[in-house]
């Protein structure tokens, strides 16, 4: 048997044993649940250990985590909430085996009704952590909607990926996702309590200030500060998530993110960094039903080329060092 995917692409070298890389970490978003976070996490995970990286998956999805099962793994039972419990003290403690060389996962938390409102303190211990997990690479699945925990996920990530699905419901849900993570951003970069006000006005969908969009936003504070207009246009320019679109069935939903990257700079002022989509393909829901990871259970299916496709671009620009721009704010 052909082995599956090992040489199909190879990527720059990412590990940490070159002396100028340091840790990366990717998060995996979007507004809406059942879109295909999850299958696209374990699957990079995959294709970056294959590569001989040293690759941790973190379910991130505190209350619908189901990462282990799109890498057909039994629910470990150790898991995040056990560090944020404070039962175990170090992270890496609580990272288990997938059966797949190089490739750990840290499952995500069950007893969600006191983890999914973990407090701040908590939460940034648990970012804190992250950082030093001994890796060359961390793929964080994270939950749905726009939580300010969810937000701060992705916004500490060095690259944040939006994954959407070609429904009305979902592509809105993309829309608010990218609005309030950058405008949560800004409100950790702002230090001044009025502008912070201001932002937290602007996260409010029907503010009465009349701020609808980003736009509107830096034209407000411009008013008032000039200087600071710039400083939240700068940060506008500097915010490229990544968006790939899951589940496509037809040339037209194909064509949907390069439409969504478009209407987002136009409205939004972000630019979208658009990496490719996946089909709709039953190998998909095939792999979870026989409690295997898809690129194994299917490694010549479509879905699986387009997911390698996806994993080296993502490579690409990793390749580039990005940072988080909360690097030293949180
Ligand atoms: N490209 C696809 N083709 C077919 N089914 C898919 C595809 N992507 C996702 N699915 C289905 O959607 C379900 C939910 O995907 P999942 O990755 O668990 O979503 P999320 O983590 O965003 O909640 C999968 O179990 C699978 O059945
Ligand atoms: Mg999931």
């Amino acid at each position: 048997m052909k082995e599956d995917g090992q040489n199909k692409i190879s990527f720059p070298d990412l590990s940490t044993k070159s002396e100028s890389r340091s840790l990366s970490i990717v998060a995996i978003g979007g507004g809406k649940g059942g879109i295909g976070k999850s299958l696209l996490t374990a699957n990079l995970g995959i294709c970056f250990a294959k590569n001989r990286l040293k690759v941790v998956l973190i379910d991130a999805d505190l209350g619908g985590s189901n990462l282990h099962t799109c890498l057909g793994v039994d629910l470990p039972e150790i898991s995040l909430s056990d560090f944020v419990a404070r039962r175990v003290e170090n992270i890496e403690e609580t990272i288990v085996e997938t059966g797949q060389n190089g490739l750990g996962l840290i499952s995500g938390a069950q007893d969600f009704l006191g983890s999914a409102n973990i407090k701040y303190t908590q939460k940034l211990r648990v970012l804190k952590q992250i950082r030093k997990i001994n890796a060359d690479l961390i793929l964080m699945d994270l939950g749905s909607g726009t939580s300010f925990n969810v937000l701060d996920f992705f916004l500490t990530s060095d690259l944040g990926i939006v994954m959407m699905v070609p429904e009305p419901t979902s592509l809105e849900n993309s829309y608010r996702f990218i609005r309030s993570a950058f405008y949560r951003l800004l409100r950790h970069q702002e230090k001044s309590i009025p502008f912070r006000k201001i932002i937290e006005q602007a996260m409010e969908t029907r503010n009465e200030s009349g701020i609808r969009t980003p736009f509107d936003l830096i034209r407000v504070v411009s008013k008032m500060d000039p200087e600071k207009g710039d400083k939240y246009r700068a940060s506008m320019l500097a915010f490229r998530p990544l968006l790939v679109t899951n589940q496509v069935r037809s040339e037209e939903d194909a064509e949907l993110g390069v439409a969504v990257r478009m209407a987002c700079r136009k409205y939004l002022g972000i630019d979208l960094d658009y990496l490719g989509y996946i089909g709709y393909d039953d190998a998909v829901w095939k792999a979870v039903r026989n409690r295997a990871a898809l690129l194994q259970h299917a490694p010549d299916s479509a879905s699986t080329e387009s997911i390698w496709n996806i994993a080296r671009e993502v490579a690409r620009r990793l390749k580039q060092k990005p940072e988080s721009a909360l690097r030293n704010i949180l």
